[in-house]
């Protein structure tokens, strides 16, 4: 009994730590065409969402039991948001209630293709209540994660407090960008930085926001019928992921929908065997672990490694066919898969095999995350993404 509490206690304090928003989604979808100044028929739906959020519910269906650090009120979102969380068996300690707090809610409205066609987001609640202060109480479960995920959603003084945090006993940060707008937070935190995950777009914005004028143009997917090749896609993405590196920042993750992405990093100090994360378990997840180093086996994709080191590798991972349901929550659980990855002691290449598996049923659920992960199905699936990855550049300079 008293052993099972300490173990029980050891765990909690070895948790990664998920910072972020928690939001309640509410997603409208007409049954016709909605006309204005009056009510359309058609569906109206609760999702639990939040970048943060998201991420910390899909580690949890793979194994991993987050500490999530975000607000919520005493509302009916609140509610639900809360509900959710305990019965998923995580804490709720690092989660601040507070009676004038109003719980982030974002509506949506959707047209006939599924892509919102308008919304309002009321979110001020996160900036203004996930404050250094609050963080601060939870500096010993930062100290002893594996690793913290921050998403872009904090106030930029609350993304410095906990990255100075983090710093302060090697934890590693994984920066989630949110969003165009909110991406370009990454200048005031670019040194603590050791993974982030943009889109395309995010990325652009990055870039921009770390050299002067916006040098950087958004990519020009299709033109006309002609499809960007994965390469020409690269070439094209290639000096801003350049910038991103040259600043200090470890691996960049570029997110391509359903072109998959792309992993970059300089290749040293062990940065793909993420030997640079500490107190990784694979007590919890253990079962994950040894599934996907059996599906994805290491070493497979960059052979051995040149013990010199120093150069800059990239590689290209496909995404897997899916049934599209709704896109949302994609980006989230290929982040959520990544991270519970690592901290079960897997590499980054093998990490991102069981991201873009769990993104897979993301996209195939109209939740932002899927009810349940299947471990054969993730390590199967993990496993064809892995044998189609490819090192698309490797060299002293991308
Ligand atoms: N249509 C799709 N089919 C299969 N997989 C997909 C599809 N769209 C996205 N994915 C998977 O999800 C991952 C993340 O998607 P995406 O690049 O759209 O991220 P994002 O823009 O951050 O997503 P979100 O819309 O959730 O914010 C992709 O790398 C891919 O593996
Ligand atoms: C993971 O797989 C590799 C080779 O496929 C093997 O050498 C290694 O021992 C495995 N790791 C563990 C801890 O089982």
């Amino acid at each position: 009994m008293a052993l099972n509490n300490l173990r029980q206690v050891l765990n909690d304090e070895a948790a990664p730590v998920v910072i972020g928003g928690m939001v309640l989604d509410i997603n409208a979808t007409p049954s016709a065409v909605a006309n204005p100044r009056t009510t359309t028929p058609g569906k109206v739906v609760y999702a639990l969402g939040g970048v943060a959020r998201n991420v910390a519910e899909c580690m949890s269906k793979l194994g991993a039991k987050p500490f999530m650090i975000s607000a919520v009120g005493f509302d009916l979102a609140g509610s639900l948001l809360l509900e959710h969380w305990e019965s998923d068996g995580l804490s709720v300690a690092g989660i601040q209630r507070k009676q004038d707090i109003e719980t982030a809610v974002i509506c949506h409205i959707f047209d006939g293709k599924g892509e919102v066609a308008a919304g309002v987001a009321s979110v001020e609640a996160i900036e203004k209540f996930l404050t250094p202060e609050w963080i601060h109480n939870f500096k010993f479960n930062i100290c002893s994660a594996p690793i913290l995920m921050v998403d872009a959603n904090l106030s930029p003084a609350a993304l410095v407090a906990c990255c100075k945090m983090a710093a302060e006993c090697q934890t590693s940060v994984w920066f989630e960008p949110v969003s165009v707008t909110k991406s370009k937070r990454v200048a005031s935190i670019l040194k603590y930085i050791t993974f982030t995950s943009p889109n395309e777009d995010e990325l652009v914005a990055m870039a921009n926001a770390l050299s002067s004028g916006d040098k950087f143009l958004p990519i020009q997917r299709d033109c006309g019928s002609v499809q960007l090749s994965v390469d020409s896609l690269f070439q094209a993405l290639k000096p801003a992921i350049w910038v991103l590196l040259e600043k200090g920042i470890r691996v960049v993750i570029v997110t391509l929908g359903a072109d998959g992405l792309f992993l970059c990093f300089k290749h040293t100090h062990g940065v793909d065997k993420c030997d640079l994360i500490k107190n990784r378990r694979s007590s919890f997840s253990r079962k994950l672990y040894e599934a996907i180093n059996v599906s994805c086996p290491p070493g497979r994709i960059l052979g051995a490694p040149n013990p010199k080191g120093g150069y800059y590798v990239a590689i290209h991972f496909p995404s897997l066919s899916a049934s599209v349901v709704r896109l949302t929550g994609a980006g989230d659980c290929l982040v959520g898969g990544a991270v519970a990855s690592i901290c079960a002691g897997l590499d980054i290449m093998q990490s991102l095999a069981v991201g873009i598996a769990s993104a897979k049923g993301a996209v195939e659920t109209e939740t932002n995350v899927p009810a349940e992960y299947e471990l054969t199905k993730i390590s199967d699936d993990a496993g064809s993404v892995y044998s189609g990855a490819k090192v698309i550049f490797c060299g002293s300079k991308l």
